[in-house]
Order: C-alpha cells, then structure tokens, then sequence
C-alpha cells in the first residue's frame, strides 16, 4: 500500500503527493465511518458526486471503450460454469454500467429474459457501444453470446428499486462502491431473488487496515463506501448457500471477491 497522497475529483482531476493532502483531509469520507464494518452507508449528496463522477466518465471520458472488464469477470467466474445446467427465467442485473455481464452469464447458462437496473441507464443508452439499446441484450465482445429479450430498463438505484418483481437470477459485479446504503441493498436483494435463485455477486474485498489506509491518503469521487470483508460475509452467509467462491488480488494492496450463492 502506498503511502502517497491521491485526490480523484468528480471530473476525474488527478493529483498526487504532498498536493493532494489538503484535498484528501477536506473531503475525506471518513465521518461516514461505520467502525469495523467500514463505509457502508452515505449521504446521498455524497453518492450524486459519485454519481457525477460515473456519468462523466462514460458519457465524455471513455466513449470509445466497448466493455468494462466483462471478459476478466467471465474468466474470473469460470466461465460462469457454476450457473450452468440450468434455464433461468427472468435474470436482472443491478449497477449494468453501458455493457453489462448478463450476455456473458449467457454462454453458460439459458437465460429466457432480462431486466437491467442502474441509476444511470438512461444516459447509458447514448453511449456509443452500448449493448442494451434494442430489444436485446448484445454482447460487444464474444460475437457467438445468446442474444437476451429485454423486458425493462429500471433507471434508479438499488436502494429505491421496486420490490414487486421476482427474479430467479440477479447478477452484481463491481458495483458496490458506487452505492449509497449497503444494509438497503442486501435487504432489497434478497427481497427480489427468490427462494433458489442464483446470485452471482464480484467486488473488492476489503481489509480494516486497507480501509483505514484509504481513508488517511486517498480521496475517490467516485467510489464513497467501502465494505469491510466481514460485513460483506455477513450478508452473504444470512442470505445464500455458497455454490462458488474465489478471492484474488487484483490490484496492489486489494483482494476481490468472486462469489455465487444460492437464495436460502
Ligand atoms: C463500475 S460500473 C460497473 C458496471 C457493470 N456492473 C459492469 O461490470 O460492467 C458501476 C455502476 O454502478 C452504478 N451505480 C452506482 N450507484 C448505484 C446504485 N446505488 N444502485 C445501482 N447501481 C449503481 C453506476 O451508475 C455504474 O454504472
């Protein structure tokens, strides 16, 4: 872990070093602290920032990009095997970013239809690669993936989703630090998926001591909450039966969490 000062702003300004430090102690998300469960809840000011930073750096910064790791996730996953054997009905995904990773759920599994939810979705849908804009889902990267029926685009966040709907498959990855309410989210999920379903879950998996480090050097516009490890074990061990699970070290000084887990 370094311990270089560093300060991303919503407009993906960098700066690094002895400049940054003013900046990282001023707008330090610190006071949202949540002792040894880490950042697991913002003020939703404080999201929208975050928010800002995303819609910025899809819809100016990367126009060109066609995918957003997708296919290091689908290796992650094993292909997405652990779903395999099996027709899924009607899969969503939360936070699907322009691209999305249900196309590649796809190739292992059937997946009858879908819906997509992610706070920005509307915007999503003029980014020059998105994959969602028709009345299938298309996959950018692996031209053979199963074309899925799209049955809703949901433009809001987890946490004010609608809970009427029931799903057999919810796909997650590489979202929860855009967040606003880890308690909501957990709660939200295990309300939609049900009972059996399948929930295919990616994201960092953070240390108290990675925590606490981030929260002295480092400032992330775009990134607000940082879930210790063990609260996220809690959620998974209350709601699901583990059916895989890999943890790696993806970036210096940070382990993720590859995790698919069946609804109890
Ligand atoms: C890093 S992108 C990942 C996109 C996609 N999951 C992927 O792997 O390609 C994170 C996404 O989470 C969305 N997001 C942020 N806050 C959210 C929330 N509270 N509920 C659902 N999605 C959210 C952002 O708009 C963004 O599109």
């Amino acid at each position: 872990m370094s311990s270089e000062y560093s300060f991303i702003d919503r407009n993906w300004q960098f700066i690094k070093g002895d400049q940054a430090r003013p900046l990282v102690e001023k707008f330090s998300d610190r006071p949202y602290l949540q002792g040894d469960r880490g950042i697991v809840r913002v003020p939703r000011d404080r999201w929208h920032v975050a928010q800002d930073a995303e819609a910025n750096a899809w819809m100016n910064l990367w126009q060109g990009n066609v995918q957003d790791r997708n296919l290091d996730h689908f290796i992650m996953f094993d292909k997405y095997k652990p779903l395999a054997d099996r027709r899924y009905e009607h899969a969503i995904e939360l936070g699907c970013g322009p691209f999305s990773n249900l196309s590649f759920v796809g190739m292992a599994c059937q997946v009858a239809r879908c819906s997509l939810l992610d706070p920005l979705i509307q915007s999503y849908v003029s980014h020059p690669n998105c994959t969602y804009r028709g009345s299938h889902l298309v996959n950018n990267v692996v031209g053979e993936a199963p074309q899925i029926p799209i049955v809703e685009r949901i433009a809001s966040p987890i946490e004010d989703m609608p809970t009427d709907r029931r799903y057999d498959l919810v796909v997650m990855i590489n979202v929860i630090e855009h967040c606003f309410d880890v308690d909501l989210i957990f709660d939200r999920i295990a309300t939609i998926l049900a009972p059996g379903g399948m929930f295919c879950f990616h994201d960092k998996y953070f240390s108290t001591e990675e925590i606490e480090h981030d929260l002295t050097y480092t400032y992330d516009a775009g990134h607000p909450l940082k879930v210790e490890m063990n609260a996220l074990e809690a959620f998974l061990t209350r709601d699901y039966v583990p059916r895989f699970r890999r943890t790696i070290s993806t970036e210096p000084g940070y382990d993720s969490l590859y995790f698919i887990g069946e609804r109890r």
